[in-house]
């Protein structure tokens, strides 16, 4: 079947056109319009000006996905949209056009989860990968781990209990003058000071890996700790916060950073998958993309003799694609929206409402 899918939850307006079928799997388009460049003057999202940039963009970015995709609208069998979790504003620009593109097409609308839109982008690097499968979800909201049982139905195993990864990638960047947002730059500059073995330095950074019992993690320490040894730094080398600090010092940061990143991540993930036995993992969302992430977490998993899927570098950050496969599911297991649909900016509150019956999605 075909699906126009729409993902808008931050500062991406997307759209794909995907052919869906039992083991065949194709991107017909994937249009992504980033909003980047706006965002970076403010060093960071500016929801206002994100809902914004969805509404001058939607329209456009969905013609051209149907454009490239050489497919006429009367081919769309459904529309799948990002309903959660993520900016409230942004969200609903993707809802209420998908709400008004399905129903004049006479189409179903399928609503999907961000998170498992991130995880469905692994369906495209192999056309045999089925759950079962452990998902490990790295991205700028999310450091989780979910067991997935069935295509739509995710158990979360660990999650981080205060700042997700990126967060903390884009933070410790921004703080040491790196270009917005910081991930794609620290993994940059990182893998320099790992050439140059600065993170076997004197400097033990603390483990994102909460020493309990549980498969969590709390990233809030180790960026404290990198802040507080970027302004030490500055103080006793006399640097103003605009200075730009010696490029050895930066790459310790980023690799020891990274380090402590990586480490943290595989060792909840290898606990992981002992405890429940998954055979086959999915490396998923915005961090996913992360060099150093993905050769540590390939090496785990070899090491375990599980199989690994990563989406390309282009389907881990935020896309249309990831959400028209996840919705492909939704739709086999017979989710559906009706003109109610709404956003929501968390997990809970979408759960909340899904209890209450008050969300506009139904099962046929
Ligand atoms: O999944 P995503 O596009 O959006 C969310 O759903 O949050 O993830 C965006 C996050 C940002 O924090 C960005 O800095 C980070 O992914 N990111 C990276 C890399 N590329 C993107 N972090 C580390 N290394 C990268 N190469
Ligand atoms: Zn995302």
């Amino acid at each position: 079947m075909i699906i126009l899918a729409i993902e808008s939850s931050c500062d991406e307006t997307a759209c794909a056109v995907v052919e869906m079928a039992q083991g065949r799997r194709r991107i017909l388009s994937n249009t992504v319009y980033s909003q980047i460049a706006t965002h970076a003057l403010y060093g960071g999202v500016v929801p206002e000006i994100a809902s914004r940039a969805h509404i001058d963009a939607v329209s456009r970015v969905v013609g051209e996905a149907v454009k490239v995709a050489g497919i006429a609208l009367s081919d769309i069998d459904a529309v799948g949209v990002t309903y959660a979790p993520g900016l409230i504003g942004s969200l609903l620009v993707g809802v209420s056009f998908a709400k008004s593109l399905a129903s004049s097409l006479g189409v179903p609308l399928i609503p999907v989860d961000h998170i498992k839109g991130h995880t469905a982008a692994a369906y495209f690097t192999s056309d045999s990968l089925e759950a079962p499968f452990l998902a490990l979800v790295v991205s700028g909201g999310h450091t989780s781990l979910y067991g997935v049982d069935t295509p739509t139905g995710f158990t979360e195993l660990g999650a981080t209990r205060d700042d997700a990864a990126g967060e903390a990638f884009d933070k410790v960047g921004r703080i040491m003058g790196l270009p917005y947002p910081g991930g794609a730059a620290m993994d940059r500059l990182a893998a320099k000071g790992f050439d140059g073995g600065k993170d076997h330095g004197s400097v033990k950074f603390p483990s994102p890996a909460i020493a309990d019992e549980t498969l969590d993690f709390s990233f809030s320490g180790l960026k404290t700790f990198a802040l507080n040894m970027i302004n030490t730094e500055r103080q006793k080398a006399g640097l103003s916060d605009k200075d730009d600090l010696p490029e050895d010092f930066r790459e310790t940061v980023a690799a020891g950073f990274t380090r402590a990143v990586t480490d943290g991540i595989t060792s909840k993930l290898e606990e992981a998958v002992r405890r429940t036995g998954y055979r086959k993992i999915v490396l998923a969302g915005g961090v996913a993309a992360n060099t150093h992430l993905r050769r540590a977490v390939a090496a785990t998993v070899s090491r375990l003799g599980a199989e690994l899927f990563v989406p390309p570098i282009s389907l881990c950050g935020d896309n249309g694609a990831m959400i028209g496969a996840q919705a492909y599911y939704e739709y086999l297991a017979g989710v559906r929206a009706n003109d109610y649909l709404n956003a929501y900016a968390s997990d809970e509150s979408a759960a909340a409402a899904r209890r209450d019956g008050t969300d506009g999605i139904y099962t046929v």
